[in-house]
């Protein structure tokens, strides 16, 4: 049985697409049931449905043996896992953005909104500037329009939420996508499996 970390919302459909394509199907996988456990004993496949911030500390403590988890939240959770295929979709932008009419002053303290500290002060330190980080869990691009805060660190996909809110991109950090992870353990322990996965799931990706 391979046990396989889902992230739930946007990447969620794309991944159990790829993996059933590849011959891990789950005939009771249901997008509107609220079970997070799914398992198919004929393909041999367990599915764990997971916060996408959450999906690293699955794999990394070896509970699942490959997990799909955004570049964007690997570089921000930095699970001790290994990263082993870039899957091609989920594709965005982390960037910081502001209101339309926002002008930085670059002397006060720049308050930052985000659910991604890590990379926000580590891209802020590089620059030398000083900032007050606003911690959030989602709808990030509230904070500017309340006065919650000046700039927001977030992603950006294909941009509606920040045209609909009336924010632009000001800088970008990184670019984004999914990514297949393994927990070190299993990848050694089920190496041929976890290596035909990845090399069926790159067959795929070339047709
Ligand atoms: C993400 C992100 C932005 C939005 C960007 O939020 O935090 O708010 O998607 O996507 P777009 O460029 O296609 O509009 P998500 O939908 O994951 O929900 P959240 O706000 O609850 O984090």
């Amino acid at each position: 049985m391979i046990n396989i970390a889902m992230p739930k919302g946007r990447l969620g459909d794309q991944v159990y697409k790829l993996f059933s394509s590849i011959g891990y199907r789950c005939s009771s996988m249901s997008s509107d049931s609220r079970k997070l456990v799914f398992e198919d004993p004929s393909c041999g496949v367990r599915y764990f449905l997971i916060k996408p911030f959450d999906v690293g500390i699955y794999v990394e403590r070896g509970v699942a043996d490959v997990g799909v988890i955004g570049k964007d939240v690997l570089m921000e959770t930095k699970p001790k896992v290994y990263e082993l295929l870039d899957l091609g979709f989920g594709c965005c932008e982390l960037t910081v953005s502001a209101l339309n009419d926002y002008q930085d002053d670059f002397e006060s303290v720049l308050r930052v909104a985000t659910k991604y500290p890590n990379i926000t002060r580590q891209y802020y330190q590089d620059q030398n500037r000083e900032i007050e980080i606003i911690r959030l869990n989602g709808s990030i691009e509230l904070a500017p329009i309340l006065g919650l805060s000046d700039v927001i660190v977030d992603i950006v996909e294909t941009g509606s939420t920040l045209r609909e809110n009336h924010l632009k991109i000001c800088e970008h950090i990184a670019t984004s996508s999914a990514r297949l992870i393994a927990n070190m353990k299993s990848f050694q322990f089920n190496q041929s499996e976890i290596h035909n996965m990845t090399e069926s799931i790159i067959e795929m990706m070339q047709q």
